[in-house]
């Protein structure tokens, strides 16, 4: 099992869930978060830059996807095509291995626990 964790902006949530859906997710989080993307990279390589100031914090939804590994590579193409607008902040998404799930009413787990 995999976790996608996915920063998105805020408009684009409706398309996500359709397509997250279409595509058949076990079920998904999502949470409003604060976040700060690339420019704090920036500022670490250039510290002595007078013009580089602190980087501000930026609202951002924060999806949650819990899925068999199998079908992470699908639901990434998704993401990735409904959020891209070439803009900078279209957002960022992370893949972590997900140890085990259990559904509290019935006591399965892994595979079970998630369809
Ligand atoms: N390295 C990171 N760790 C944790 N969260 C991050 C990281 N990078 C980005 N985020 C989250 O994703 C949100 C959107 O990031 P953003 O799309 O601006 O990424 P970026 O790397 O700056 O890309 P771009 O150059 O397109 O702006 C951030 O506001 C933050 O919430
Ligand atoms: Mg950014």
């Amino acid at each position: 099992m995999k976790m996608v964790k996915c920063y998105i902006q805020y408009e684009k949530l409706e398309e996500v869930r359709e397509k997250l859906f279409a595509l058949g997710v076990p079920g998904l989080s999502v949470a409003e978060v604060k976040g700060i993307g690339k420019p704090m990279s920036q500022m670490r390589a250039h510290p002595e830059s007078k013009t580089s100031k602190l980087p501000q914090f930026h609202p951002s939804l924060e999806i949650t996807i819990v899925l068999e590994s199998d079908g992470v590579d699908e639901v990434v193409e998704a993401l990735v095509s409904t959020l891209r607008t070439g803009n900078l902040s279209d957002g960022k998404i992370f893949v972590l291995p997900v140890e085990q799930a259990i559904r509290v009413r019935t006591g399965e787990k892994g595979k079970q626990a998630l369809y």
